[in-house]
């Protein structure tokens, strides 16, 4: 008998994959509509294991999953999206040889009568896409494709979105135009939980934020208090304190970045 506030709202979560043990140990996340949710964490931590339970890839041994306050927990990807939840996973999330007007044609597959009126808003929203329509996929740069594959998803007028690190292997130019269009998508109204690695300028766009550690809630908040933790910063924004400036950091990738804050 709760009320399930939240667009979507995850509980309890826990599963895996079949005969290990389970990864994703006893999650509860949630996004509210117009909300934008980062999560992070080490990697291993089962960021990625915990959406796939979340849109059914993985069927939960445990756990509920409210979207608009229905329990989907269970069902199969297709029904799960029907109720709403859009899915971008990392990788292999377009049709490499279809090109960018048939990706979006297969993102429309369950509304085929929509396509006309969708692509044409998705061309508005994302020009590039309209420009490149007959390109095949496989030849878009990588933050076009992640366009692509999000694109595609909001054929299906989702929601909520989950993504799962958007911005990996991006230029900085790059994840910042993505990151301003995933903004821009979250202010539509749509509530989207991120999975991202690059923790510091997710946490600056994010409204709250989830730290997973070893498949279980470590800490949340919003993302400007997570982003300012002092635990968080020494484990997962490369944080020193500003003041204490050691030259021990050999190998670390962009200290500067790291420390360039909005
Ligand atoms: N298909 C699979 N079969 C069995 N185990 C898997 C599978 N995929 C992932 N795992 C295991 O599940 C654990 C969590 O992986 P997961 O991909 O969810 O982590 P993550 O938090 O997304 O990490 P990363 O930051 O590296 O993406 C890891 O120990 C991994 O080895
Ligand atoms: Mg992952």
């Amino acid at each position: 008998m709760n009320a399930h506030k939240r667009l979507i709202e995850v509980t309890g979560l826990v599963g895996g994959y079949a005969s290990a043990e389970q990864i994703v140990k006893g999650v509860a996340m949630g996004a509210d509509a117009g909300e934008l949710v980062t999560i992070i964490g080490p990697n291993g931590a089962g960021k990625s294991t915990a959406l796939k339970l979340i849109s059914g890839l993985l069927r939960p041994a445990q756990g509920h999953v409210y979207i608009n306050g229905e329990d989907v927990a269970g069902r199969s990807p297709q029904a799960i999206a029907r109720a709403g939840l859009g899915f971008v996973p990392q990788e292999r999330n377009i049709f490499g040889s279809l090109s960018v007007a048939e990706n979006l044609e297969m993102g429309c597959r369950f509304e085929p009568g929509a396509f006309k009126e969708r692509a044409a808003e998705a061309y508005a929203r994302f020009p590039m896409l309209a420009d490149k329509r007959r390109t095949a996929a496989k030849s878009l740069s990588g933050g076009q494709r992640q366009i692509l594959a999000m694109a595609m998803a909001l054929m299906a007028k989702p929601s909520a979105l989950l993504l799962d690190e958007p911005t990996a292997g991006l230029s900085p130019k790059a994840a910042h135009e993505l990151f301003d269009y995933i903004r821009r998508i979250a202010a539509e109204g749509i509530a989207i939980l991120m999975v991202e690695q690059n923790a510091l300028e997710s946490l600056s766009v994010s409204d709250r934020a989830y730290v997973l550690v070893d498949g279980r809630n470590h800490l949340e908040g919003t993302a400007e208090a997570v982003a300012n933790d002092p635990d968080i910063r020494r484990l997962f924004l490369g944080g020193r304190s500003t003041s204490s400036r050691q030259s021990g950091a050999a190998g670390e990738t962009s200290a500067s970045d790291s420390a360039k804050q909005k």
